[in-house]
């Protein structure tokens, strides 16, 4: 959904304060006293030279830094003397950051030592820091690799409403990744790059480097060599932030400095500990892995069943329907149109798309048309009064999420809406929180002394949304709050469909910030039927892996802008293997679903017939999400850190540690020019040996016109069902074993399963089904013996015992062998039908190996 374009008077306003953009502020701190007790230090800091700009500097500052566990360290600084706002305890719950100003400093504290630099560290963390004490500065190490991760300058700035923090880094051994959310033309950050974090409903979405829907003070830093450590500010004001190369500077109009280390030292390693602080990514329902088709401007009930129709007849898949504000009356949340979708052709509708294994979303806006709900409680206040703002339905209040009331409101209507559209997920748009009204500076709040980057102008950060001046529950400003408002929806949004359903909720999100993968899946916005898009769209998706929000995906084909048959193709064929694979356009487009062009078709078919194949294996990435951070869409660096080459590769991705995509991102391409890094790697098609590299190389790839090319690393065991028209259908059917063997003859892989809908994945006590799989190959005697076996975790989901696996196939056995045996669980399989190709793939089929029951099977030959 987008709104118009904004009158042109703002850039005449506004271009005047560019100036600001070089402007740098100095101050200088010392460290008057510091005290030590185990894995916690204070110190007190004073002022001892600053500048009027910006607003006077605060005099004295505490500094707590804590080791809260082996691999994270805190590091907060605030006004020794006032409370100042923070991101609430109960938006992301953490440990409590020790002590309060002027409380005392710590449990038994020993005499506070003169200022002097000192050093803190434990033998059990990797993280030591190091306090100097004359100017203050400190230091972030890193025990296991000995780097420097951390290095602040001496100049450090407080003020009420502009922090300032530089540190220093190395700028030939880091590669920066996340910061967001921006368009980047490149995954790996550039040196110059700038990033504004506020949350906007910005007009020119497909320019890159703007500040975009979400905010995520959050970067790895991956160091050559191949350990990666994780840095967050958790502060939910507006803020700059300049990555130089050989620096990086906040400059932060609000709150307080918090940072985080997490010290990897693997990737993983470092959104595992990034994760288990802000929250794990949410499960989302298995059913949210089907393709999604949405588009703004479905005219109405007969459209939508025309929609569904065409893809079944063109046996394209179709999981879910969407729609956008089309079906609402006079664009009001939890109404219908009474002439276009009444509930007596809606909900016979939904039904009949629930009878046939399909869903049903909508979407809803945090804007209250104001005649609707005036006298409630629930809305963002000035002056006393409920600000008035204009959105889709005219004048509208903001819901407050933040307040109590407003939740349980929200909770009501989603249960009461629900009796009579069952919709089985929603779609929360436009919640930076988007306003079309154009306010004029309104107080010296809503003009903060330093402009951040609003925009790429220096806009106001009033613009498109609600003032700053406004206030939530309990008094607390947008000013601060401002960049939790999608996180907090998302939020209340997760919570009423749970309390409704007793089932996993399924929330998409426009707007986020830090933890909203607790709630929220996620789509890169407003994007633009264009190739360079379809490029972009990679590296938003894999920053929202490294901020802990799995569920993520891009239009399909493009938002706005007319997209043509071949991009919609290679869109698809890249799309299919996105995260969360959404289709959406724009009411002024022509129309695009998958069944317009025949060609296009093809691909869908193909395209997406192997991403149902390969459902249980996204749900299994998802289960590892949800439990580890892992992201589900990752950069190849993740699999192959010590491979600096993987470091700049954004044009494909991995599934999980090992499933290689490699799309087409250009117009008229018949190559891709593809990274393998060191392995063997087969073609997830024919399950052919593409290529074994001794080291890492760029290769040049035939690209077909319906497929994006994909392999799987050797080393990984997957399970496959069959593509089936919806996931419900396709999670029937017989698995397949896929046994892809490393050069050394091993292999492994895991398989999770529950009913897809349990609201928790994996809990203690719930029906669910976990197992290893690993492969290893003996030799003796002219025999060599290649083993597979599975190791039940639990099995407590009953369908796994019915479940069974049919066929397993092995890629990459030496060479076609003499003779062969086939032993299951030790006895003989005569009856098995085997196939084996000259290309070392051998597979056996007509087995019946219920997926909860340990097996073994052992294929020996001889050559
Ligand atoms: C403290 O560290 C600074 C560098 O930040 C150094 O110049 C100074 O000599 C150190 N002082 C002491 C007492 O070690
Ligand atoms: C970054 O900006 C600095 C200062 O303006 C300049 O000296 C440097 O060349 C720029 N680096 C790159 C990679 O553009
Ligand atoms: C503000 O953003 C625009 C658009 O990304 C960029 O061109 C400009 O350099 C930025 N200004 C500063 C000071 O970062
Ligand atoms: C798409 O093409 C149609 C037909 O040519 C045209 O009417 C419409 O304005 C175009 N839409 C956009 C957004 O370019
Ligand atoms: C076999 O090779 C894989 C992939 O290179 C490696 O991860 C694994 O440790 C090796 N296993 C053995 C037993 O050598
Ligand atoms: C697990 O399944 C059993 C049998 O179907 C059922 O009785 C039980 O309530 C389920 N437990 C949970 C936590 O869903």
């Amino acid at each position: 959904m987008a709104i118009g374009l904004p009158s042109t008077d703002h850039f005449v306003l506004l271009t005047i304060l560019i100036c600001l953009l070089v402007h740098h502020c100095s101050a200088v701190y010392d460290v008057e006293s510091t005290a030590e007790s185990g894995k916690l230090m204070s110190a007190q800091l004073k002022l001892v030279g600053g500048s009027a700009d910006f607003g006077p500097d605060v005099k004295s500052l505490t500094l707590t830094a804590s080791l809260e566990t082996d691999s994270r360290l805190r590091v907060r600084i605030t006004d020794a003397d006032h409370r100042r706002w923070e991101v609430p305890q109960d938006v992301i719950p953490r440990p409590a950051p020790g002590p309060q100003p002027k409380d005392v400093l710590l449990d038994s504290p020993g005499n506070p030592s003169m200022p002097s630099n000192s050093t803190m560290s434990s033998a059990s963390s990797d993280l030591t820091f190091t306090i100097h004490a004359s100017p203050f500065r400190f230091t972030v190490s890193r025990r296991s690799t000995g780097d420097t991760l951390f290095d602040t300058s001496a100049n450090l700035v407080f003020k009420d409403r502009y922090l300032e923090v530089t540190s220093t880094l190395p700028a030939d051994r880091a590669s920066l990744y996340g910061l967001g959310e921006q368009k980047k033309e490149t995954f790996r950050l550039q040196h110059n790059d700038t990033f504004t974090l506020w949350n906007g409903d910005v007009t020119w979405s497909d320019q890159p480097d703007l500040n975009l829907y979400g905010s995520h003070p959050f970067y790895m830093d991956v160091r050559s060599g191949g350990a990666a450590h994780g840095v967050l500010l958790l502060n939910s004001n507006g803020m700059d932030i300049l990555y130089g190369g050989s620096y990086v500077t906040y400059k932060v109009i609000g709150g307080v400095l918090d940072f985080y280390f997490f010290a990897g030292p693997s990737p993983l390693d470092v959104v595992d500990q990034y994760t288990q602080l802000i929250g794990r990514p949410a499960p989302m329902p298995y059913w949210s892995f089907g393709f999604h088709q949405s588009r703004y401007g479905y005219k109405n009930v007969a459209d939508l069943d025309g929609v569904v129709a065409g893809y079944a007849k063109a046996r394209i898949p179709m999981e879910a329907i969407w729609s956008d504000i089309d079906y609402m009356d006079g664009y009001q949340d939890f109404t219908l149109d009474p002439v276009n979708y009444p509930s007596k052709q809606l909900r016979p509708f939904v039904d009949r798309l629930h009878n046939n294994g399909q869903k049903y979303v909508v979407t809803v806006h945090p804007a209250i048309k104001r005649q609707a709900a005036a006298h409630e409680d629930l809305f963002l206040k000035r002056n006393g009064a409920n600000l008035v703002g204009e959105a889709w339905p005219g004048e509208v209040y903001f819901l407050d999420f933040m307040s109590p009331r407003s939740t349980e409101y929200w909770a009501r209507k989603i249960s009461e809406f629900r009796r009579t559209i069952p919709v089985d997920g929603l779609w929360c748009d436009i919640n930076e929180p988007s306003n079309f009204k154009q306010w004029q500076p309104l107080n010296p709040l809503d003009d903060p002394p330093y402009r951040i980057n609003n925009s790429g102008f220096h806009l106001p950060i009033n613009y498109r949304t609600v003032p700053v001046s406004t206030l939530h529950y309990n008094g607390v400003s947008e000013y601060d709050a401002h960049n939790l408002f999608g996180l907090l929806q998302a939020k209340a949004t997760h919570a009423g469909l749970l309390r409704d359903t007793a089932r996993r909720p399924f929330v998409l999100s426009r707007s986020t910030f830090v933890g909203s993968g607790r709630y929220a899946a996620h789509w890169t916005g407003n994007n633009v039927a264009r190739w360079d898009e379809l490029a972009h769209s990679i590296n938003t998706i894999l920053n929202f892996g490294l901020f802990g929000i799995p569920m993520m995906g891009a239009d399909i084909c493009g938002f706005n802008g007319n997209t043509t048959q071949e991009l919609c193709s290679r869109w698809i064929q890249l799309g299919a293997f996105y995260p969360f694979a959404r289709a959406h356009a724009e009411k002024t487009t022509l129309r695009r679903e998958l069944y317009v062009w025949e060609a296009t078709a093809r691909s869908a078919r193909k395209a997406l017939g192997m991403r149902y194949r390969l459902l249980p294996y996204m749900y299994t990435l998802m289960y590892e999400a949800h439990t580890t951070g892992a992201p589900i869409a990752r950069p190849l660096f993740f699999s192959y850190p010590q491979d600096a080459d993987t470091y700049g590769v954004d044009r494909q991705f991995l599934l999980g540690r090992g499933v290689l995509v490699s799309p087409v991102l250009e117009p008229g391409a018949t190559t891709v020019d593809a990274y393998f890094p060191a392995g063997r790697w087969f073609s997830l098609y024919d399950y052919s040996l593409a290529y074994t590299m001794k080291v890492g190389k760029r290769v040049t790839l035939p690209a077909p016109a319906d497929l994006a090319n994909a392999h799987l690393a050797g080393g990984n065991i997957l399970l496959l069902q069959h593509a089936e028209l919806t996931t419900s259908a396709a999670r029937q059917s017989e698995f397949h074993l896929l046994v892809a063997l490393a050069e050394n003859g091993t292999a492994s892989g895991e398989l999770f399963l529950d009913d897809g809908e349990p609201p928790e994945m994996g809990a203690v006590g719930g029906n669910w089904t976990l197992v290893r799989f690993s492969c290893d190959r003996e030799e003796s005697k002219g025999m060599v013996t290649t083993k597979v076996s599975s190791h039940v975790v639990q099995n407590s989901y009953a369908p796994s015992r019915a479940q069974v696996i049919g066929k397993v196939v092995f890629m990459g056995l030496q060479s076609a062998p003499k003779s062969f045996t086939i032993y299951v669980n030790n006895v003989e399989l005569k009856a098995a039908r085997t196939k084996s190709r000259t290309s070392g793939v051998f597979s056996v089929s007509g087995l019946s190996l219920a997926i909860g029951q340990k097996f073994e099977i052992k294929l020996v030959m001889s050559h």
